[in-house]
């Protein structure tokens, strides 16, 4: 499928930076003429998928964060969030409800979060290597 429009962006791993993060990509995603509740969703999963790059990524240095947006002719967006990160040792592990590294402060929800909001979720993580995690959500829009 034909890719229409695409963005990146490079943004420090800070708190500070998540909210940015979430309207860039909804701005960029508007395009598409979501519905008010498509939009949500997208900015629900972004927003998970960059808190987990600052919470679990950069434990002991700063780091970036790096995402590209893709439109495509169809209606379909695909977000991709990237870290350097410390990556996960077992990605079906930490995807299961309530797993966090965390102990008491995460609920472990983030990726069950992400799932439940898009249409297909894909997570490539390796020990040293970082995460990448890919949202697509598909948008009906209004007048479609
Ligand atoms: N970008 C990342 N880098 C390293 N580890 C990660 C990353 N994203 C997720 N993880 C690991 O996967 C676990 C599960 O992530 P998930 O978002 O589901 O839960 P959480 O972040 O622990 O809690 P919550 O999202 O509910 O606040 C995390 O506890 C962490 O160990
Ligand atoms: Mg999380």
């Amino acid at each position: 499928m034909q890719v229409i429009n695409e963005m990146k962006l490079v943004i420090d791993a800070l708190s500070v930076n998540e909210g940015y993060c979430r309207v860039a990509v909804a701005t960029f995603v508007s395009q598409l003429d979501p519905t008010i509740e498509e939009l949500n969703d997208v900015k629900t999963s972004v927003s998970e998928a960059v808190t987990n790059c600052i919470v679990h990524a950069y434990p002991k240095k700063r780091g970036k964060i790096y995402i590209t947006a893709r439109l495509y002719a169809d209606g379909l967006s695909r977000v991709t969030i990237k870290d350097r990160g410390i990556g996960i040792e077992d990605v079906k592990k930490a995807r299961e409800p309530l797993f966090t590294t965390a102990g008491g402060e995460r609920s472990g929800l983030g990726f069950s979060v992400m799932e439940s909001f898009s249409d297909k979720l894909t997570v490539r993580s390796k020990p040293g290597w970082g995460t990448s995690v890919t949202i697509e959500k598909r948008i009906a829009g209004k007048g479609k």
